[in-house]
């Protein structure tokens, strides 16, 4: 653009202007750049800063530049290097001197600072409503197999009896403080820049609480040089994005395991499983793979950005254009990535048989024949030994519990009475009645304000 080269008698050098534009990617804010420029030109007219006739062409200009770009009908120079510019360009090619005064009291430095502030506002609203979406799906899966019991495992190995809807509930609890987060971001996000120009501050008395007003912030910024070089914001985001990430991956990976021929427990419905090109017996789990893989780009765009942001000198800097495509790519990448996870849950079929027969394999009631022997006076440590020693004893003999006789059973401590055969997987389950435990009771309860907390009621 001729007229920010004005010190310069030489066009950039092609090479340097390709390296140097964000066009190609920063295109996508239009719609905040503009929000923020029609907000601007009101409050320049309101303070006498210009006059109430230009403002109104540059607004109507702004309007129609914003309907040639979502029609697609406008056409990006190469030369211009990013939105801002583009806009800009535009607004005088239509305009002509009026559209020549929009950029008074304002710097690209402050401009882009909102736009950023604008859409990750927009984007925290979507993920945080995605978020919800898959919520929903586990707490309807959770309620629709509320029989359903499964082996609850550590490290890997069977471990005692748990709902799969205990189970699923847990990932209810990891999402919501997922939301919480991106909303704590918000609070952070939710602070207008404008004003503070270049770095130090505009020289023009424009009325900053006017403009958050209108762009709908509850707070302006208190230090010019700080709101041109603060993307915490940014960093926040993409760290709330990593650890949703984080648990998208880790459920997509119970996915894998659980659909496999091994566990057995659910079987992906064909719409989120692909087939094998040479092994027609298979039905491959590769959506909750790449729900998993995709975990690997997202922590990298908040590696790379804190990278960039290390040693920066105040106040703005041409490394923060960095900031945009790897916000971009987390916020596109998770949004899929939540969406896909909340069909592959809501389409999926629960193997309650599969399940139980896990269930059956292994000495999964060995806690609760511990705590029986406890219920009978004796001490854990001690009680916790005898089990051991039984349950090698039952293994060597190849014998499940209920297969041992009560002289077995009283060959290893005299405080077995009949009533050890009472212990069942269901006995196991309705003990663990505490809150945040596995009985049926507690995990219907907790089903209920799970659904109330999404505003299903209860
Ligand atoms: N494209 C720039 C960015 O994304 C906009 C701000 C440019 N400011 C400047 N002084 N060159 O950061």
């Amino acid at each position: 653009m001729s007229h920010i080269r004005g010190r310069f008698q030489k066009a950039a050098d092609k090479k340097v202007a390709e390296y140097t534009s964000s066009l190609l990617f920063d295109w996508r804010l239009y719609k905040h750049d503009i929000a923020g420029s029609i907000a601007h030109a009101r409050m320049l007219a309101r303070q006498g800063i210009i006059s109430k006739s230009d403002s109104v062409i540059i607004v109507q200009g702004l309007e129609s530049i914003e309907q040639e770009l979502a029609q697609g009908k406008f056409k990006f120079k190469a030369e211009l290097e990013d939105i801002h510019m583009a806009i800009e360009a535009r607004l005088i090619e239509k305009t002509g001197e009026a559209g020549g005064k929009i950029h008074t009291a304002r710097s690209r430095n402050d401009q882009i600072a909102l736009d950023l502030r604008l859409y990750i506002r927009e984007a925290i609203a979507q993920t945080v409503d995605s978020v919800r979406e898959l919520q929903r799906a586990l707490v309807n899966l959770a309620e629709a197999s509320m029989g359903v019991v499964m082996p609850g495992y550590t490290h890997l190995q069977p471990a005692q009896p748990v709902l799969l809807a205990h189970h699923l509930l847990a990932y209810f609890e990891m999402l919501q403080r997922d939301a919480g987060r991106f909303n704590d971001c918000r609070k952070r996000a939710d602070v207008m820049p404008l004003g503070s120009g270049a770095l130090a501050g505009v020289a023009y008395n424009v009325d900053r609480e006017f403009l958050a007003r209108e762009l709908g912030f509850s707070q302006v910024s208190q230090n010019s040089l700080d709101a041109v070089s603060d993307r915490d914001f940014v960093l926040e985001y993409e760290a709330a994005a990593s650890t949703c990430m984080m648990h998208l991956s880790r459920l997509a990976e119970e996915i894998i395991l659980w659909s496999s021929a091994e566990f057995d427990f659910i079987e992906l419905d064909e719409a989120y499983a692909t087939s094998s090109s040479i092994m027609p017996q298979k039905k491959n789990p590769d959506v909750a793979e790449l729900i998993r893989g995709k975990t690997g780009r997202v922590y990298g765009n908040l590696m790379a950005f804190l990278t960039t942001m290390k040693a920066l000198p105040l106040a703005y800097n041409r490394d923060l254009q960095e900031d945009k495509e790897g916000l971009f790519n987390t916020v596109d990448t998770l949004m899929a990535s939540l969406d896909i996870c909340t069909g592959l849950i809501a389409t999926l079929k629960v193997n309650a048989e599969g399940a139980a027969r896990a269930v059956e394999r292994g000495y999964i009631l060995a806690t609760d024949l511990a705590d029986y022997l406890v219920g009978k006076g004796e001490a854990f440590r001690s009680a916790h030994e005898i089990v051991g020693r039984l349950i090698s004893y039952a293994v060597k003999k190849g014998k499940s519990l209920p297969e041992l006789s009560f002289a077995e059973y009283s060959s290893f401590s005299s405080l077995f009475g009949e009533d050890v055969y009472s212990i069942t997987v269901d006995s196991s389950l309705a003990a663990r009645d505490i809150i945040g435990g596995t009985a049926p009771k507690r995990v219907a309860q907790a089903v209920a304000a799970a659904k109330k907390t999404l505003g299903q009621g209860s």
